[in-house]
């Protein structure tokens, strides 16, 4: 019988999830700002959100999540060649924060380093890692995405402080041969659209100041509305992108886990896609958006869940500031 001949893949091997545990629901929120619960339920579809500990930072949540990670792989930090990490909200400006958690973990025969893609920062990350791995540049990676959104959130903002959360996600990634792995990944930028999403302050731009942080100009920034509209588009053409390039249908998918912005977003992504409910996996309530480890999340949980099956097609569509959005398509 002739033997077949696959292809080397980067295939996850295990998921790991670390949420804060203090949790900020809508009648606190309710308190802080003007909104109510009613608003946020109705327009977001978030119930609550997490919110890291004073004495927690974004390495903390990101090392807990790579040792559940590690643990379910049943891999060594040692094993880990290469280690990379989607954040915009790393603990300090430099060095990267994927450094510390090298450090925390005990990863030491790994090189470590941050990307930055906003909301697309895990997918961005998981391509980068896929790619390294397939050209030989190491066996297993570790690829997280962690947020601590509170520090740069502006909590006098009612337009966005009620939309954002705290959290991190972690896959060990392994080249193997076989069926299943990552099959496909499009990434896509657009710079043009700066200023519908960015934090304008604490850069070289505007480096710090006391104005920045007194008139809050410093803050994170978005115009919600706009920012909706090229959010579906992207969405959907880049989750079609994948499919066609794969030559699969959308009834063939055994899971869609979008990038956790607003249910809004996610039930318009859906219906354009044509996917039924059950297909797509929502946690968006729980958690609110917590920009790149919103997919890690997801998927860990889905995983521990019993909704990840070996053989499952399951695609990740992300979008996020920069403009950057992109699509990773998996056997799993
Ligand atoms: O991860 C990617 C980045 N972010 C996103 O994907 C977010 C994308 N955008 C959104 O999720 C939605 O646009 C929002 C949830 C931010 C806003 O929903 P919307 O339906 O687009 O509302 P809007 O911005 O058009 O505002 C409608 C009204 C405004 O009042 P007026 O001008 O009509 O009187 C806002 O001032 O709602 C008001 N509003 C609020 N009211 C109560 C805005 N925020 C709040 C609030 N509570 N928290």
């Amino acid at each position: 019988m002739a033997k077949e001949i696959y292809v080397k893949k980067a295939r996850i091997i295990g998921t790991g999830s670390y949420l804060p545990e203090k949790v900020l629901n809508n009648f606190d929120l309710e308190k802080m700002v003007d909104t109510t619960n009613d608003w946020i339920l109705a327009r977001t579809g978030i119930e609550e959100r997490r919110i890291a500990a004073d004495n927690e930072s974004t390495s903390d949540l990101a090392t807990k999540a790579a040792q559940r990670a590690l643990e379910m792989a049943g891999v060594t930090p040692e094993e880990i060649d290469l280690i990379v990490m989607g954040t915009i909200t790393g603990d300090y400006p430099w060095p990267a924060t994927a450094c510390i958690v090298q450090n925390n973990l005990g990863a030491k025969n790994a090189y470590a380093y941050d990307l930055s893609a906003a909301c697309s920062g895990f997918v961005y990350a998981l391509s980068s890692a896929s790619d390294f791995l397939l050209a030989g540049r190491g066996k297993k990676a570790l690829v997280i995405g962690a947020e601590t959104l509170s520090r740069i959130v502006d909590w006098t903002d009612r337009n966005t402080c009620v939309l954002f959360g705290d959290g991190a996600g972690a896959v060990v990634l392994e080249a193997q041969e076989g069926e299943s792995g990552i099959l496909s990944c499009h990434m896509h930028s657009d710079g043009s659209y700066l200023d519908l999403l960015y934090q304008p302050g604490f850069g070289s731009k505007n480096p710090v100041s006391v104005q920045g942080i007194e008139d809050r100009s410093s803050f994170l920034k978005m115009q919600g509305n706009e920012v909706f509209k090229v959010a579906v588009r992207s969405l959907t053409e880049v989750s079609h992108e994948a499919l066609k390039a794969n030559d699969i249908k959308v009834k063939d998918l055994s899971l869609f886990i979008p990038h956790q912005a607003n249910r809004r977003i996610l039930e318009a992504t859906a219906k354009r896609l044509k996917l039924q409910d059950e297909q797509c996996y929502i946690n968006v309530n729980k958690y609110g958006n917590t920009s790149g480890a919103t997919i890690p999340v997801a998927m860990d949980e889905a995983y521990r869940q019993g909704l990840l099956k070996e053989g499952g097609l399951v695609l990740l569509s992300a979008f996020g500031g920069g403009f950057t959005w992109g699509s990773v398509l998996l056997r799993w």
